[in-house]
């Protein structure tokens, strides 16, 4: 954690150009902005009593002035506060105390002027910019809370910080941010599913199941397209199909797929499950069907800590080997899959990920989408019986990543282990092909 923070601060050196100027390559950028906005949470523990720089305020002023304003009216202003006799001030007027032991604040004032018409935009401006400085107190290190509702309750504690402030009648102070170096975990809140409140295309009726997957019929299948690789390329689409079971296909699945030219089937489950519950095909002339049955991976692990290397046993399964020549010499699109896309379907898209250069924190990325894409299954799981330990089977990053320490550990690199598998240079060009290559 405070190796973290060093890191952070010492990011902070500047001021926003400097910042934007040491940025690394776009994609990079893109991925560590997300991953700043997913870190944020309210911090609402003690903070340490390192003050915080006045280079640091003004980078999250400017992030929070950068922020869009409706028909740019930039009705937000912002006051910070690092003189310590105003904070024992604040100590005085917030009652009961919040963020009482922050070195520094940001106050944020607004002023309610009308857009256009009666139409007026300010709490709309103010969030936006409050947003991006909470964004930017987490990327340099800071921890903060969005204190709105506690100081503008029914004792105005606002007005009284406003008139200690000096700010004139027409702002009003809506928001106090702490600032500081956290000397505690957040606390997480449990937010809901990304299914309960985000779709695609329509809202959905009671009841009716979320509509991620590619297919209608499935729950888990999803394109390796559209992935970067490390030398600039991107991964192609409608070349490899990641999926779950295709036991209930629909017609209009199956010809979906084959608007797509996926017509080589992979089905890695194993025995005797492949044959209770078979891939429905329901123009099963038109497709290229393989079962190459791994028994790697088709059980639960018994602990947390070995999901792992039952990765690893997945990568090293007999018929892996196989399952790649098969997807290399396939003459048009493929799509392989074991039960639920996770675990045996999720080694082998991570180990043709890495094959094309895409690099490991996005391999990362689309393994943990199973997440999302399962998360009704894996809900079920949590509320019903306990059958399994739902630690195991819900999909972490620390699985993926482990694993891929692993591999390394064993293999070195991804060229090396393709020779241990037995292909030859030709093959592995192949399958690197199939995603990368243009379309003939
Ligand atoms: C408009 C607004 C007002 C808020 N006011 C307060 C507040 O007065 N006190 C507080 O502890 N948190 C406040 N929060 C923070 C929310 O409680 C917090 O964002 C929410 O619980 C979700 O947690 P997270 O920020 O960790 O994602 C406020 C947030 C918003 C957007």
């Amino acid at each position: 954690m405070n190796r973290m923070f060093a890191m952070n601060r010492m990011l902070s050196f500047s001021f926003r150009d400097a910042i934007l100027r040491m940025t690394p390559g776009k994609e990079e950028t893109a991925m560590n902005v997300i991953k700043t906005i997913l870190n944020r949470h309210s911090y609402r523990g003690s903070y340490s009593r390192e003050p915080v720089p006045r280079r640091d305020l003004i980078t999250v002023m400017e992030a929070g002035l950068a922020a869009p304003s409706g028909c740019n009216m930039q009705t937000t202003s912002l006051l910070a506060v690092d003189d310590p006799a105003i904070l024992e001030e604040f100590r005085r007027i917030i009652d009961p105390p919040v963020g009482e032991t922050a070195p520094a604040a940001i106050c944020v004032l607004t002023r309610r002027v009308n857009a256009y018409r009666d139409k007026c935009f300010a709490t709309q401006d103010y969030s936006a910019a409050i947003e991006n400085m909470l964004l930017a107190m987490e990327e340099l290190g800071y921890r903060s809370c969005w204190y709105e509702g506690h100081i503008t309750d029914d004792d105005r504690i606002c007005d009284r910080m406003a008139a200690l402030l000096n700010v004139p009648e027409d702002y009003e102070l809506v928001c106090f941010l702490p600032v500081g170096i956290p000397e505690e975990e957040a606390k997480l809140p449990r937010k809901k599913a990304f299914g309960e409140r985000a779709w695609f295309n329509r809202f959905p009726d009671p009841g009716e199941p979320q509509q991620l997957s590619l297919l209608r019929s499935t729950r888990n299948t999803r394109d390796l397209g559209g992935y970067r690789t490390t030398d600039g390329r991107r991964t192609r689409f409608n070349r490899i199909y990641r999926s779950d079971k295709l036991g209930s296909l629909s017609r209009e699945d199956t010809e979906k797929l084959l608007s797509k030219r996926i017509t080589t089937i992979i089905d890695m489950r194993e025995e005797p499950t492949a044959h209770l519950v078979p891939d429905l095909l329901t123009i099963p002339e038109a497709f290229s069907v393989y079962h190459c049955p791994m028994n790697e991976g088709a059980a639960v692990p018994e602990t947390v800590e070995a999901v792992p290397g039952t990765y690893l046993e997945i990568a090293c399964a007999d018929n892996i080997g196989r399952i790649f020549r098969t997807i290399a010499e396939a003459k048009e699109g493929v799509l392989f899959h074991c039960s639920a896309g996770k675990d045996r379907t999720g080694v082998v898209a991570a180990l043709l990920l890495l094959l094309c250069g895409v690099d490991e924190e996005t391999v990362i990325g689309d393994y943990m989408l199973t997440k999302l894409y399962l998360w009704e299954g894996f809900e079920k799981l949590r509320t019903g019986k306990p059958i399994y330990d739902l630690n195991i089977v819900i999909p972490r990053e620390s699985f993926m990543r482990d694993f891929l320490a692993l591999f390394r550990g064993r293999f070195g690199n991804i060229s090396s282990y393709f020779e241990w598998l037995g292909l030859n240079d030709e093959e592995v060009n192949a399958l690197q092909n199939k995603l990368l290559d243009e379309q003939e």
